[in-house]
């Protein structure tokens, strides 16, 4: 079984539309999927049209006073052939709060997969746009994470970040994540988004996708209809852009597990990339869409950043400098 977190501390760069989407192609490939939605936004079970329950869904799961003990196998919803999730709700934000001071709070998401009764070949986690106890935990209970970028700076500034607390999980537990950037939201009609998109693969190399996610309208219209891009219409680009990802999520399967120090790396390459880079000029044929700007979910408010990762690792020195910065949504 291969666990993968989709995560981006970035909000609205399009990880709940990968969640969703690569499940369903790897699903249309015969491979039993579980989306896990862990944000409490809950986008993931509303862009499935999925009913959640108010008394049962991922928050008991996590939450740590329990009356009675709930597994995932308890809330888990089947949304099509081979594609479950087990949804969320609001009240998924209050675990940030109630796991601040119980112990093994960094696992206990992986602590409910690994007593999960049913078997899946994947599980994909759809991450909220922050870095706090679920996304560690998510972070915790994957060997993998797509971090998708939406051709921002802010977007590679969240790879950093989340690669560094990758490292900080590596350090404090051993345990290794392969992360992988996924390139979102490409307008190929503008000469910004291709500049951006030929330095991306140029510093990441084979860190990054070679499936790019093209703007495409229809991804934006699914959601209204609670379905994934392939139900509402099989021929729209959005379907066969996370058709090619699918395939190379199951093709990398061998290079995933090859990959080695990839957290510590791509952080390097990302502040690297954010470092050296001169601004791309914008030319006056740039006429692509504006990328929409989402919500921001509000989090507790965190003196330190850097403090907050040390806490929730258990005292693990975080590795990165500026120990100042507050996480973008
Ligand atoms: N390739 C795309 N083309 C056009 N619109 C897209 C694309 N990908 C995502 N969108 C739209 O952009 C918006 C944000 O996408 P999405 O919800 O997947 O981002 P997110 O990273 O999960 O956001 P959040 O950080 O709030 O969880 C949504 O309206 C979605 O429909
Ligand atoms: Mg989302």
């Amino acid at each position: 079984m291969r666990i993968i977190a989709v995560a981006n501390q970035k909000g609205g760069c399009g990880k709940t539309t990968t969640a969703i989407n690569l499940s369903s192609c790897l699903a249309l490939r015969g491979q039993k999927v579980l989306l896990i939605d862990f944000d409490p936004q809950s986008h993931a079970t509303m862009g499935l049209n999925i009913e959640c329950d108010p008394g049962k869904n991922i928050y008991h799961v996590i939450a740590p006073m329990q009356t009675e003990a709930v597994g995932l196998d308890d809330v888990i919803v089947p949304v099509k052939d081979n594609f479950d999730i087990a949804p969320s709700d609001t009240r998924l934000c209050a675990v940030e709060q109630e796991l601040a001071f119980v112990d093994g709070r960094e696992k206990r998401l992986l602590e409910a997969i690994e007593r999960l009764k049913k078997s899946y070949d994947f599980i994909i986690i759809d991450c909220p746009p922050s870095i706090g106890h679920l996304c560690f935990n998510a972070l915790r209970a994957s060997s993998e994470a797509i971090i998708p970028i939406d051709m921002s700076l802010f977007s590679l500034r969240g790879i950093a970040k989340l690669t560094d607390m990758m490292v900080t999980i590596e350090n404090a537990t051993g345990h290794t994540i392969t992360p992988r950037a996924l390139v979102t939201m490409f307008d190929a009609r503008t000469r910004y988004s291709q500049e951006v998109l030929g330095r991306v693969r140029e510093k990441f190399e084979d860190k990054v996708f070679n499936a790019v996610i093209r703007y495409n309208i229809r991804l934006r219209e699914t959601v209204d209809h609670g379905l994934p891009i392939g139900d509402y219409d099989k021929h729209a680009i959005g379907q066969k852009d996370y058709e090619a990802l699918s395939e190379e999520v199951m093709g990398g399967k061998t290079a995933a597990t090859e990959a080695s120090a990839g957290a510590e790396e791509v952080s390097r390459t990302a502040r690297e990339y954010l470092d050296t880079q001169e601004p791309i000029p914008m030319s006056d044929a740039d006429s692509g869409p504006d990328t929409e700007s989402v919500e921001s979910f509000p989090y507790p408010a965190q003196s330190s950043y850097a403090a907050m990762i040390k806490a929730i690792a258990g005292g693990a020195s975080p590795k990165w400098s500026d120990d100042s910065e507050e996480p973008d949504s």
